[in-house]
């Protein structure tokens, strides 16, 4: 099959996809497809219905519903780890929960999701008190990728959910500078520090708990008192532990949640306080109906495996090296971000489950912005530039706002950019527009070339009534689903990250050598730079 598609792709440059709405008059209605309150068109993609045939022909051949029901059964699909991976049971109703985990897991995870909405309810009433006795006004969330973005990209899209007593910040990043300002703004006799670390030994995180803990005893919390200050969530509770968390204040986590689709588990906490427990079920719920129509739905009519034949499409027949996820939603403004970590630590990879070398291409490299703002950053290249770049327009069709002007403003550019990456505009339209504005043949001759939009630029549009807890679930579920299938067509491990622990390794090792070790194990390039570094820092 693989072969049929690179032969389908290599004659591709002949397809017009503006041409293949004329030949395909259902176009719109054969490639567009409603699923748990998203709505999705993907009919400006450079598709015909022989390429859809044949990617779903291969997706039979790479057995992926059976890929799906063993990773939703619990086998150990992440081979390289030994894990099952399970965090979409999280997500499911009870009965669901018992089947596939058993009765004593199913009692952990339903213990696990009373004690967060006892700890939720508590801070909202302010029932948890600080050291000097008054409640906490503000929780701070310490962790870093999976443990970070899922919580904060959501709090972010579900602003008019917040539950205003009660502030969520978040410190991801190790830089000094990006704690001070955070703390700076927060007063330690009414906040609250959850520790969000799957292992509990990330580097960043430790520092930055430490730096958060050190802040508390000089803001005046005694070490007695230091742990009604603490919180954590991990699958380590004894490391938990050790840093002084009592262990009622520990939700717990499991190996077969990976840390990039953890905001099922108790890594939501932050978010939960910020939207308050029910919003928070809300967008389990949206998730879970996405898991339903994922196991459900026929391939052909089935929104996350739809989205990965295309993506793979795109990348691996048609070699696009990227893709751009553009939401046109001030809410969802750092969804760009959250996805490059689900996507590329995903499936970022190039040898296959049992160590072969992938001979197609794998993960796009995933970027975007909101828009109107990229259209004034990158979007030209996208027109203009050498290489095709794939866009995901994503766009809620009414806004919480009352500035509804805006909205309709924004969407209008939203649909502009598809049809404007489509259509183009050829050197013959270039022409006659000059003309028309009464410039001379030669003034025509020198500009029209730099006027000239090749479109063809394949696209596809995301569109929900409105941004709400369960819509924003059942969006990051698409995009889970959506990365789950295409590592499963790819034959490769979506769940392990191999790829971020070396240079964990040397950070220990440079880290050690800027405290006055040997560092002849370094390059010189490297050896060069510390030494600027620690001239820099002397004294
Ligand atoms: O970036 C590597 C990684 O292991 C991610 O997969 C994970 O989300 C993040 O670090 C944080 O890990 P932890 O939750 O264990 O602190």
């Amino acid at each position: 099959m693989i072969n049929v598609l690179q032969q389908l792709a290599s004659e591709h440059h002949r397809f017009s996809i503006k041409d293949s709405f004329s030949m395909q008059p259902n176009r719109v209605a054969d490639y567009s497809l409603v699923a748990a309150g998203l709505f999705l068109d993907y009919s400006q993609q450079n598709i015909s219905p022989q390429v859809m045939k044949s990617l779903n022909d291969w997706a039979r051949q790479c057995d992926l519903t059976g890929k799906m029901q063993a990773m939703f059964g619990g086998e150990k699909i992440n081979n390289t780890e030994g894990r099952a991976v399970l965090h979409s049971v999280l997500r499911a109703p009870s009965d669901v929960q018992q089947a596939v985990l058993g009765g004593e897991l199913a009692r952990q995870v339903g213990d696990t999701q009373q004690r967060m909405a006892e700890l939720v309810g508590q801070l909202h009433n302010g029932d948890l008190v600080g050291f000097d006795g008054r409640a906490f006004t503000d929780v701070i969330a310490v962790g870093i990728g999976g443990s970070y973005y899922g919580p904060k990209v959501c709090a972010q899209a579900l602003k008019p959910y917040t539950n205003s007593q009660l502030k969520v910040h978040y410190l991801a990043n190790v830089d000094g500078e990006g704690v001070e300002e955070k703390l700076d703004a927060l007063n330690p006799a009414t906040t609250l520090m959850v520790v969000i670390s799957k292992t509990f030994v990330t580097q960043e995180t430790l520092l930055n708990a430490n730096a958060v803990k050190s802040w508390l005893v000089e803001g005046g919390c005694d070490e007695q008192n230091l742990s009604k200050h603490l919180m954590a969530v991990s699958s380590h509770v004894e490391n938990a532990i050790k840093f002084g968390v009592n262990s009622d204040r520990i939700l717990p986590m499991w190996d077969w949640v990976g840390g990039r689709f953890s905001l099922w588990s108790a890594v939501g906490f932050p978010l939960a306080c910020a939207i308050g427990i029910d919003n928070y079920n809300e967008l389990k719920a949206g998730a879970y109906e996405m898991d339903h129509h994922f196991m459900n739905a026929l391939l052909e009519q089935n929104m996350p495996v739809i989205m990965g034949l295309l993506g793979i499409w795109n990348r691996s027949f048609m070699n696009y090296p990227s893709l751009a996820v553009l939401p046109y939603s001030h809410a969802l403004r750092d969804f760009p971000g959250y996805l490059q970590q689900v996507d590329m630590e995903s499936n970022g990879k190039s040898v296959g489950l049992n160590g072969e070398t992938i001979t197609l291409a794998t993960a796009p490299i995933v970027f975007g912005q909101e828009g109107t703002n990229s259209q004034h950053a990158f979007m030209q290249m996208m027109h203009q530039g050498q290489d095709k770049i794939p866009c995901e327009f994503i766009v809620p069709l009414t806004t919480h706002s009352t500035l509804k002007e805006h909205h309709k403003v924004l969407v209008a550019n939203c649909f502009a950019q598809s049809e404007a990456l489509m259509n183009g505009k050829s050197l013959a339209q270039v022409k006659t527009e000059l003309a028309a504005k009464g410039l001379s043949e030669q003034e025509i001759e020198q500009l029209a070339p730099h006027k000239v939009m090749p479109g063809n630029s394949p696209s596809l549009t995301i569109t929900m009534d409105k941004i709400t807890p369960k819509v924003v679930g059942s969006l990051l579920a698409l995009y889970e689903h959506k990365i789950f299938v295409q590592g499963a067509m790819w034959g490769l491990n979506s769940f392990d990250q191999w790829g971020v622990e070396l240079g964990k390794e040397l950070s220990s090792a440079i880290l050690t050598a800027m405290d006055g070790e040997d560092d002849t194990k370094l390059s010189p390039a490297t050896s060069s730079q510390l030494a600027r570094f620690m001239q820099a820092n002397q004294g």
